[in-house]
């Protein structure tokens, strides 16, 4: 009897071995991925690019086709970013300087799925959250809260830093809010925009925005 039941131990032994390595796999296969961005929502971001400092309003509203980054820069002048999904983007300051600087672009704005296809790092501990962390194309690292599915942080290639203050999924900013001022459509004589040359705050302009929709096709 005794010889018979030594191959049967071994095998049990090789099934469990066997299920054992299948439930291995397949957890290895289900990487986390992250949440699609909320269709509209409004976020507060917090930037830092090696100490200069901005806040961010983002106002993502994909149905209708736009995005709003409203900057702040430390003790500095407010400066509007209003992007179409057209490719046209708009950039002023709304006082009495007038500048404004229009832009046209191939791409529009960020898919609500840009981080599809990001490679999955693992999880970290940062500001206070436990995140799962992704790399897109060595362009951006994207931290998002374990138990919310919330953004926490991305980072840029270039070290500058997004850190989330608020994020409310489904705010939408009026219809009002979005009309780029008219001296952003005023020409001179010879058809060039007077004020074509002011100055986007460094960094900014780097790393197309807070996030440029040419991220979509990396
Ligand atoms: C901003 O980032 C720099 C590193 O680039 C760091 O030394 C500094 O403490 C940060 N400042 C704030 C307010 O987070
Ligand atoms: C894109 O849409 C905006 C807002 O409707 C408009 O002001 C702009 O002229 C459009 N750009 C192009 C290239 O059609």
């Amino acid at each position: 009897m005794a010889s018979a039941t030594k191959p049967i131990a071994i095998s049990v032994l090789l099934l469990l071995f066997l299920f054992t390595l299948s439930v291995c796999k397949s957890t290895r296969e289900e990487d986390p991925t992250p949440a699609p961005w909320p269709h509209q929502f409004h976020s507060i971001l917090f930037m830092n690019y090696s100490g200069s400092l901005q806040i961010i309003d983002l106002w993502y509203d994909w149905p209708n086709g736009r995005n709003f980054n409203i900057i702040q820069d430390q003790l500095g002048k407010l400066l509007y970013d209003l992007e179409w999904n057209n490719g046209t983007s708009f950039f002023y300051r709304l006082d009495s300087t007038k500048e404004c600087r229009t832009a046209h672009v191939e791409v529009g704005i960020l898919r609500p799925n840009w981080l599809d296809g990001a490679n999955y790092l693992g999880q970290r501990h940062v500001n206070g959250f436990l995140c799962n962390v992704w790399e897109k194309v060595d362009f951006i690292w994207y931290y998002e809260d374990v138990v919310t599915k919330r953004p926490v942080q991305w980072i840029f290639y270039s070290g500058r830093e997004a850190h989330v203050m608020t994020f409310e999924v489904g705010a939408v900013l009026e219809d009002a809010n979005w009309q780029a001022p008219v001296y952003c459509f005023e020409k001179t004589d010879d058809g060039n925009d007077p004020k074509s040359q002011f100055a986007i705050p460094s960094g900014y302009w780097k790393d197309g925005g807070v996030l440029r929709g040419s991220i979509n096709d990396l």
